[in-house]
């Protein structure tokens, strides 16, 4: 039996480490080729050449900032010019800054709304334009329980989530008759480098990056007639205190 994604193209952004990585992993070992990328062009080389050493995809990569448009276009490019169409798009890419409200300098606000708002509408319009001219396409947004809770020193990290969760629920609407499906996966704690907290311990009762990425396969082996629109996923049993 042929591979799930045999002959599929898919864009993952935020990838050189983390959720993204995992992403990208079980989407090329399901055999899409891929498309990866993070800010440096040092590490997305390497993901990109590891990724195919590791699954026997194809896998090409260009660094990346998701929050400058022109940067976005050419990553959207690369995939049009390696691959020639694209199907499924993840939006991955995303950072914390955590602080009281009044300490958060500008710079820090314009860098998370910039990165995990803006970037996740910049990434999304091209993948809407790419998926119409080949009649459909999967976009899944990689949210956080932080768009549905806010907690002290969130307020620019929930404001982004809590935005993103209004964006994409909009566009699937906008956009489900053209054949497009939209899924929002909303993680609790996954055991990644992105909170500083985390000081490079892994924490075995997180979630791992390789459950969201088995989510994201699921999401795709639905029928086409069924769209789960939004995921909540959870440590089953959190450190307590
Ligand atoms: N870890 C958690 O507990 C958790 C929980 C809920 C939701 N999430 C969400 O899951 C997503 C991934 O988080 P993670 O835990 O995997 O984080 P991570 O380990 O810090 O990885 C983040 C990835 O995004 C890239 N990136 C950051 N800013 C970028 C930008 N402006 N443009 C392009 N790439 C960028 C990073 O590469 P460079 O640094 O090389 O650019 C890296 O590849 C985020 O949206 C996050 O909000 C995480």
């Amino acid at each position: 039996m042929g591979k799930l994604l045999e002959g599929k193209v898919a864009l993952v952004t935020g990838s050189t480490r983390g959720i993204g990585r995992a992403i990208a992993r079980s989407l090329a070992e399901e055999g899409a080729n891929v498309v990866v990328c993070g800010r440096t062009k040092d590490a997305t080389e390497q993901a990109a050449r590891e990724l195919t050493g590791e699954t026997g995809a194809e896998v090409v990569g260009r660094a990346c900032d998701v929050s400058k448009s022109d940067d976005v276009q050419a990553l959207f490019d690369l995939a049009g010019k390696a691959f020639g169409r694209l199907d499924i798009v993840i939006n991955n890419a995303g950072i914390g800054v955590f602080s009281p409200m009044a300490d958060l300098s500008d710079e820090d606000w314009e860098r998370v709304i910039g990165t995990n708002l803006t970037g996740v509408f910049y990434c999304s319009k091209r993948a809407v334009h790419e998926f119409r001219k080949r009649g459909g396409g999967y976009l899944i947004q990689i949210g956080s329980l932080a768009g549905k809770n806010p907690f002290a020193g969130g307020s620019a990290y929930n404001a982004s989530k809590f935005g993103l969760r209004g964006f994409s629920e909009a566009l699937m609407l906008d956009h489900r008759y053209d054949n497009i499906r939209v899924s929002t996966i909303a993680p609790g704690s996954v055991d990644t480098d992105f909170s500083p907290r985390s000081g490079g311990q892994r924490s075995a009762w997180k979630i791992a990056p390789e459950d969201i990425a088995q989510m994201v396969v699921d999401l795709l082996r639905m029928p086409e007639r069924t769209l789960v629109s939004y995921l909540e996923v959870r440590p089953s049993k959190p450190a307590k205190g």
